[in-house]
């Protein structure tokens, strides 16, 4: 079976990095690019991430570096869950590579074009890469196979009472692509918050052999500390649950939707509006999702590195 082959658009952020180590781990997928924007933390702590994470990891792709400020927003970062330098102040070996000399967004249209309508991309930041990218090449829209985001909520936010983070730190980004016609998945909060990891199940996943599992169980546990402060009884690792759709699609039952952002409302700002009876159906968004299916996936992810 040939594997699907993706693209990466990430603000590594701690549930990034564990996304890509996901993705990475998969038989499945095939990581063309990796492309970093703005988000958790500032362009340069993401993007520093992003290239460290891929030298680690042995991802042996082009990694680029995307936009260093929302489009319309000031930038405002996620310090408080990820740390200064944006993976729970864990530091990695440097690279020694250099990143690609283009713009993500064009070295994401490059990709796309390769691969004749078979590319996908995932998206788990916020959607500022993106949205440039079909600004410039509108066209970009009917060559990529699928764009799965994580990011949005049918019901309340993360970032705010009405929204989740990703689509809050740029929305007009937001609206620019979920208005642009790609075959698109959504996945939120409404399954993502349905994954929560507990104590116990981050205790198992420690215990496996892994090459990586010191950085897999700091990781874990640096976001397990945060969420406890915040009175959670366990982690959510949003991002991954993204690549996992991508890996098995019976992961999340979908619904298609008609879905709109609210980019100008100063409280509402960010909210994704969902309306399952809308006649402009967009988006597919998910609602239902296989915990075990997912658990058994992340929890296995660590055996490939072995
Ligand atoms: C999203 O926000 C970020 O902080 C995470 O990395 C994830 O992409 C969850 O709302
Ligand atoms: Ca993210």
């Amino acid at each position: 079976m040939s594997k699907i082959p993706v693209i990466i658009d990430t603000d590594p952020g701690i549930d990034d990095f564990l996304a890509i180590m996901l993705a990475k781990s998969s038989a499945k997928l095939d990581i063309r690019a990796i492309t970093a924007v703005c988000g958790n933390q500032t362009l340069e702590k993401t993007s520093k991430n992003a290239l460290d994470i891929a030298n680690l990891l042995d991802i042996n792709v082009a990694v680029a570096k995307g936009a260093q400020t929302p489009l319309d927003r000031e930038l405002y970062t996620a310090g408080d869950v990820h740390g200064e330098n944006g993976i729970g102040n864990i530091y990695l070996e440097a690279s020694s590579k250099e990143f690609d000399n283009r713009y993500a967004w064009d070295l994401i249209y490059d990709e796309v074009k390769k691969e004749n309508g078979n590319l996908e991309i995932i998206a788990i930041g916020p959607l500022t890469n993106i949205a440039i990218a079909v600004l410039k090449y509108p066209e970009l829209v009917n060559m990529v196979k699928r764009l799965t985001i994580m990011g949005g909520s049918a019901s309340s936010g993360n970032r705010t009472e009405h929204a989740e983070f990703n689509i809050w730190a740029d929305p007009l980004a937001a609206d620019i692509v979920f208005k642009s016609g790609f075959n698109m998945v959504m996945v939120g909060l409404d399954v993502t918050r349905k994954t929560l990891l507990s104590e116990e199940n981050i205790e198992e996943i420690k215990a496996v052999k892994s090459e990586h599992i010191d950085i897999i169980g700091s990781l874990l546990d640096e976001m397990f500390k945060r969420y406890k402060k915040l009175g959670n009884p366990g982690v959510v690792i949003h991002d991954a649950l993204a690549v996992a759709y991508v890996i098995d699609e019976s992961c999340l039952e979908l619904k298609n939707c008609q879905v709109s952002i609210e980019s100008r409302d100063e409280i509402r700002i960010g909210k994704t509006i969902v309306d399952l009876e809308g006649k402009d159906k967009n988006v597919a968004v998910a609602f239902e999702v296989d915990f075990n299916l997912f658990k058994d996936l992340f929890e296995k992810m660590p055996l490939y590195y072995n």
